[in-house]
């Protein structure tokens, strides 16, 4: 008969001898581990993002550290140069779901000295990581750029706006609660007002958002403004509205770079880039029957340079327990068939051959 416990009828001798004769072998393995963890730990204290040695983990006389979300993407990275040329020390946290290494590859060349800059890898949706940043970085200030930014896209995935731009603005706005950092400066959009009736917008126009990108945001910067008003909170706030972005840093280091996989979701940017490229044959003007002189639509086109430095200023202004909201655009529309007629002329005389115009319907 074959005993039903095999192991139990074995002599406990025998695993005794066996083990003693096993032990050396064990304390040098023992002795391996020791030395590969002390290893690691003193590579970890050698990278500048290891919590408790670097210069991010604290805070510094005359030094303001700003957290930038989406600092890989096409605002971020023009708000962190800006930063950096003014000698902020910035943190980039981005999830490279849409931005753009290169970027970041940009800025760190440019500001290689310890200090200055460095980059996280990291989703903002995960609250664990969220929060390990918090408490392994001192930060002073968060722009927080990072989000998922396409009406026609938020329309076909809205539970994924909603969790990209609301429920992570509410995490980024925990750990600041939980880490004492108390300036905001929030990026949102003129989609929040959706189709007002009276022109021109202006920040006291009331907003009804039309398409889930628009009402990801709104409930965001509710949520901000709730809990600005909270008992302690002292809160700096600024939330800024921007119209259309566009352009790129003017000495040609950082740009805008749409996915491919985007561009059917369309920003006008992207879609001159295509055009220039020859990747579509031309630029084509939706809808001519808008109120307007030549029947195309008006947007308030800002350039991304301005934009950031609106950014710098409202960090610079803000208060505690004060809230500021403020659109950023021009204030100055142009109708769709004027924006091509500039482009024309710009691209004429940047490049001379190119000629948007033409492919114009
Ligand atoms: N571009 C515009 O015309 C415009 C207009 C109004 C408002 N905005 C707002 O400005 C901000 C920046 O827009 P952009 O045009 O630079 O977009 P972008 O796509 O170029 O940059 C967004 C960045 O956020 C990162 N990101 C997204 N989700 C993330 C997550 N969960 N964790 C970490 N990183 C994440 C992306 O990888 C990307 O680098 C957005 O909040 C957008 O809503 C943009």
């Amino acid at each position: 008969m074959i005993p039903l416990n095999r192991r139990a009828s074995l002599p406990r001798a025998g695993m005794e001898y066996f083990d003693a004769r096993r032990k050396p072998h064990n304390v040098g393995k023992i002795i391996a581990a020791l030395v590969l963890t002390a290893l690691c730990i003193f590579v970890l204290k050698q990278s500048p993002s290891f919590g408790g040695n670097s210069v991010f983990s604290r805070h510094e006389p005359g030094v303001t550290h700003v957290l930038v979300t989406g600092g890989a993407g096409y605002i971020g990275s023009h708000a962190s140069l800006r930063l950096l040329k003014d000698n902020y020390r910035v943190t980039i946290v981005d999830n490279l779901s849409r931005g753009n290494m290169g970027a970041v590859k940009a800025l760190q060349k440019l500001f290689p000295q310890p200090g200055r800059l460095q980059f996280i890898f990291a989703d903002l949706g995960d609250q664990k990581s969220v929060n390990k940043i918090f408490a392994e970085n001192a930060f002073d200030a968060v722009m927080h750029f990072a989000a998922v930014a396409y009406v026609g896209e938020s329309t076909l995935e809205p539970l994924r706006y909603y969790h990209n731009i609301t429920s992570n603005t509410l995490l980024i706005l925990e750990a600041m609660a939980s880490h004492g950092v108390k300036t905001l400066i929030y990026s949102s959009t003129c989609a929040t007002y959706g189709e007002p009736e009276k022109m021109p917008i202006t920040e006291a126009t009331p907003q009804f958002p039309i398409n889930p990108y628009g009402k990801a945001k709104k409930m965001a910067e509710d949520i901000i403004l709730d809990f600005s008003k909270s008992k302690g909170a002292d809160m700096a706030v600024m939330i800024l509205r921007y119209f259309n972005v566009i352009g790129s840093d003017p000495e040609g280091r950082l740009g805008e770079a749409p996915r491919p996989e985007l561009r059917e979701h369309g920003r006008i940017s992207g879609a001159c880039f295509d055009a220039a490229l020859g990747v579509i044959p031309g630029l084509k003007v939706k809808g001519t029957d808008y109120p307007t002189a030549d029947g195309t639509c008006i947007r308030d086109y800002i350039d991304v340079t301005d934009l950031v430095d609106a950014h710098v200023k409202a960090l610079n202004k803000a208060e505690p327990r004060k809230v500021g909201i403020y659109n950023v655009g021009t204030g100055r529309g142009l109708t769709r068939q004027d924006f091509f007629i500039y482009l024309n002329v710009i691209s004429i005389c940047s490049y001379g051959e190119l000629d948007f115009n033409k492919y114009v319907a």
